[in-house]
Formats: structure tokens, sequence, C-alpha cells
């Protein structure tokens, strides 16, 4: 009997987070990371989605989070309404082997197994029998173009030979979701566009959603749209049309659900820095425009904000004036009174 937490989270997506936050905490002088800073996503069945965005901006810490591979400081994960942050360990793999596979920036394959077995191994997992989760293994590395190197053992693989067994093993399940970091990263131009074009027949024959992490322009192009992350925040949603190498030019900025806006560096920059700005809506427009006059000294600290009751990442209830969290580092955050 299964008991499954049904989340109040809507079932129509495959795939859904609110409000996730990731503090990787740290004793070192340069103190705690705060990699993800209330992030909100959701993914609809079959639907392409590309994140893509910087070094160190928080892409592998936010597919590890929503992969359930590393709890999340805050904030609740759900594939197909199902939270998993509430699932116990076994209900845990149960769910992720059912829905959803990985496909990690390095291939992650168990070193004392072949290539084949290796890509056999979820199968063998969920009990089925070794002839059959070969012959499987067997034909999507065929397709991969790995089929005469089945027997290699993972030290003797290049890179992206070893990246293709890892593929192979995230598809031989049938997930419904595909979580990739970098999946071409490690391959030439021709056989990553063989892998695109694997993914693309999954995505337009068998309805594969796909959330994918990249800098290629052919992997964020194969996306329905992409998501842009900037230091753990989404800035920015692009179009299939997305040009990685200017990323300005495919922009339409995000104001998530709780009415946040973070603006690209190079706007705020543009706009002349920090500082207090008028706020003009009519119909579904938004006109931005500064205020005042910058004047480097000036405090730009609004009226009425008080400190936070509560810390954003762990959720450590404040009972002093402390300006950082005891519990977990981060900064206490001003909010309106
Ligand atoms: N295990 C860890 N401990 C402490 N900090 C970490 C750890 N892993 C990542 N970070 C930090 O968290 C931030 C986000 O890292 P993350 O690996 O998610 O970035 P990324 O966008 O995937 O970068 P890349 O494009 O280089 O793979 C970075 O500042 C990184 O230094
Ligand atoms: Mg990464």
């Amino acid at each position: 009997m299964r008991d499954f937490h049904v989340s109040n989270q809507e079932p129509h997506y495959i795939l859904q987070a609110e409000g996730l936050y990731h503090v990787y905490e740290s004793s070192a002088l340069d103190g705690n990371v705060v990699a993800l800073r209330g992030l909100h996503v959701k993914v609809r069945p079959g639907e392409a989605v590309a994140v893509v965005g910087p070094s160190g901006s928080g892409k592998s810490t936010l597919l590890k989070c929503l992969g359930g591979l590393m709890k999340p400081s805050a904030g609740d994960v759900s594939f197909q309404g199902l939270q998993i942050n509430r699932l116990t360990g076994q209900d845990l793999v149960r769910l992720r082997q059912e829905t959803v596979s990985f496909i990690f920036q390095d291939a992650n394959l168990l070193p004392d197994l072949n290539a084949l077995d290796n890509v056999a191994q979820p199968l063998r997992h969920r009990g089925v029998s070794v002839a059959t989760s070969r012959r499987k293994a067997q034909s999507l590395l065929d397709k991969l173009g790995m089929g005469d190197r089945s027997n290699g053992m993972p030290a003797q693989l290049s890179g992206g030979e070893q990246q293709r067994v890892a593929i192979a093993r995230a598809l031989i399940t049938n997930p419904k979701l595909i979580l990739a970091d970098e999946p071409t990263g490690a391959l030439d131009p021709i056989t990553s566009r063989e892998v695109l074009s694997l993914f693309a027949k999954l995505h337009e024959e068998e309805d594969v959603a796909f959330l994918l992490v990249t800098h290629s322009r052919e992997v964020a192009s194969f996306a329905d749209r992409s998501l842009e992350l900037r230091e753990g925040r989404f800035i920015a949603q692009h179009g299939n049309d997305v040009d990685i190498a200017d990323l300005s030019s495919t922009r339409a900025l995000i104001i998530d659900e709780t009415g946040t806006l973070t603006l690209p560096p190079e706007i705020l920059t543009q706009l002349g820095g920090p500082g207090r700005f008028d706020i003009d809506a009519e119909g579904d427009n938004l006109t931005i425009s500064r205020a005042d006059e910058r004047d480097p000294d000036d405090d730009i600290t609004p009226v009425n904000l008080t400190l936070a009751a509560e810390c954003p990442a762990c959720k450590h209830v404040y009972t002093d004036e402390a300006q950082e969290c005891p519990s977990c580092g981060s900064s206490r955050p001003m909010v309106p009174a």
C-alpha cells in the first residue's frame, strides 16, 4: 500500500518546485554559499525546458534538488503532484524510478560494471531478467553509436563515451521526465547532434519532458523555452530562438509568484545602478523609471522595512535582533513592516 503524500501542488505539472532555497554550509572563512534563492519552476508533461546561465549560478544545485539527490534548505519539489521532500527512502526511490531519470554533469558510472551492465542496471534493479535488460541496453547503446563498446569498462571509455553510456542508462526505464546536467558537454558536435535527435524523438513521439542544463546553443534551441539563472534566481525566460551568446537579445524578464523581479546586472547598470524607482502599471504594461537623480551617498533604505521574523533558507525563527541566521548563516532579510 502506497502512502505517498498528495500535496496541494497542481498535478498537471510533471515537475513543480516552489520557493527553493539552497545553502551550502561551510566553516571556511568565506562562509556559507547561498546557491538557490527562492526559485519557482513548473514543467508540463512533454515539455522541454533548458536552464542557462553562467558558471556558478546554481544550475547543478537546482538539478540535484529537483531530482531528489540533495535536500534543498527550503522549498517544495513535486513530481506529478507528489511532494518528494515528504517521501521516505523507499517511496522516493520508487517514485524516482517510475518517473524521472537523471543525467549527471559527470557520467557517474559504476566502475566495476561494463558499459552494457551499467545501462542495464536500472532494469535489473526493478527485477527485469538479465537477458531482457541486456537486450534493451544493447539496443540503446546501438542507437547512441556505442554498440561496439558495450564490453568496455568505464575507465577504458573516453569522456564522451561515458556520457553516452550514462544517457543510455537514463533512457532505459522509459522515464516521463529527464533531468540532464550538460548532457552533451563532453561530446563532439556530431555525437552531440545524434544525442539531441534521440532526445527530440523521445520529446516528440513519446512526450518525454526534459529539464536540461546547458551552455550549448543547439541544446537550448531544442527546448521549448529556456530559463536564465543568475546567482540563484531566475531572472528571465527565453523562447526557442534563445541566443546563448547574447541572452539580452531574446530575454523576457520574469516576475515570479511572490512578485519578485530581479534585473539582469547589465540592465541595472543601464538604469544607473541601485536606487529608487517609480513604477507605473497600466494594463499589461509596467514602466519602471528612476525616481531621483542618483546620488552615491543617497540612503536607499525604503521606509517601513523591518527585519524578517523567520530565515527564508532554514526557517529558523529569530528571537532577537541578529543580522545573520544563527542556524544556517544566511543574512537576515528586511521585509515590509
Ligand atoms: N558542495 C559544495 N559546497 C559548497 N559550495 C558549493 C558546492 N557545490 C557548489 N557550490 C557553490 O554553489 C554555487 C552554485 O554551484 P553550481 O555547481 O550549482 O553552479 P553551476 O551553475 O552548475 O556551475 P557550472 O556551470 O560551472 O557547472 C557556486 O557558487 C558553487 O561554488
Ligand atoms: Mg554545474
